[in-house]
């Protein structure tokens, strides 16, 4: 399949593994890459550019193929070294970054010169036009089943993706519930050049996480997401459990008063005792709906050649087959 975006990216298939706090380690990127789709390791995740650094060679020594990194920009009281983070990108070869958050504009010169493709991800039309116009290369359009941020406008991707292909000229991939080689379909016809995947990319053999949480993925259903932080309009979409219950009765009692310091406990630095020790009930952690379409936990290779194998089975025949 060729896209816009498989050309610009020079990857095989039109699919991309979104950054992924305490996932997207070089195991997660090269696997995805190496099957011939967009593998991206997740900057922030590293702790420090030197370790970004090591985690770049260390993915380019799994594959020889394209790969990218995540760089998410976050209100922080002590700002991560960002400057520090993108010189280990440019000065790491690496081709292609990833931006998510707020507003990336001041960091687009430099990759820019380092002759980087950016590809922000946005929850909102709006967000997409204006990455277009400060000079992002391609927009990952990501709707209200996703999990992570879905942002605060709850649009889902059935009218988000055509709204965003009515609107923008630089290429996008459909991002939030995508699973298989349906969505994918989907994805194309409603105006994207491919899709971007996360909570599924979790659920796969290579994805360097504890077990406890694949088995959760295939546990859950489409109705085991909850939305959390909406009252600090940080709002994310994250897998029901014991410490999901106790945060979102905290917004309860609090209302408009909740503050960051009343939750720190469900949010604050989980993500290592879920990921790696797999203590599933240790805090909040990002989940897509689209877990309800999560049976299995097949080889990263497995999930994209079954997807461009039923991509192509309902365009060539299930759509063709209709035509009269
Ligand atoms: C566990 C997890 C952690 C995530 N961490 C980040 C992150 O650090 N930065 C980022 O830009 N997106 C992050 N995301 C969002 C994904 O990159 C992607 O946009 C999202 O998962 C797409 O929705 P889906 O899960 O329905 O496929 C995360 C998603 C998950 C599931």
């Amino acid at each position: 399949m060729k896209t816009r975006i498989t050309e610009m990216f020079g990857i095989e298939h039109p699919i991309i593994q979104g950054g992924m706090h305490y996932v997207g380690f070089a195991e997660m990127a090269a696997a995805v890459s190496q099957a011939g789709g967009l593998g991206i390791i997740t900057g922030l995740t590293q702790g420090s550019p030197e370790n970004l650094a090591k985690e770049i060679a260390r993915c380019r020594a799994m594959t020889s193929k394209p790969f990218g990194v995540n760089l998410t920009f976050l209100p922080a009281l002590t700002p991560p070294d960002y400057p520090g983070y993108i010189r280990a990108i440019v000065e790491g070869g690496v081709k292609i970054v990833e931006t998510a958050g707020n507003n990336p504009q001041k960091w687009l010169p430099v990759l820019k010169e380092a002759g980087i493709k950016v590809i922000h991800k946005c929850t909102s039309v709006r967000h997409s036009l204006k990455a277009q116009s400060i000079g992002c290369d391609a927009v990952s359009v990501d709707g209200f089943e996703c999990g992570g941020h879905p942002g605060e406008d709850d649009v889902p991707n059935f009218i988000l993706l055509p709204r965003a292909a009515e609107e923008l000229e630089i290429p996008f991939v459909a991002s939030g519930g995508m699973a298989d080689g349906r969505s994918l379909v989907a994805a194309l016809s409603l105006g994207a050049e491919g899709m971007n995947m996360g909570t599924r990319f979790m659920a796969t053999q290579e994805a360097p996480i504890h077990d406890n949480v694949k088995q959760a993925l295939v546990a859950a259903s489409e109705l085991d997401t909850r939305l959390v932080m909406r009252p600090l309009r940080n709002t994310e979409r994250v897998l029901k459990n014991a410490a999901v219950d106790r945060l979102l009765d905290k917004e309860k009692k609090l209302g408009a008063n909740l503050k960051f310091e009343d939750i720190v406990g469900e949010v604050g630095g989980v993500y290592p005792r879920i990921m790696k020790q797999g203590e599933m009930d240790a805090g909040a952690w990002s989940c897509g709906m689209v877990a309800g379409l999560i049976h299995d936990i097949p080889t990263v290779k497995e999930l994209i050649d079954r997807i461009m194998r039923e991509a192509e089975e309902i365009i060539g025949r299930r759509l063709a087959g209709m035509r009269t």
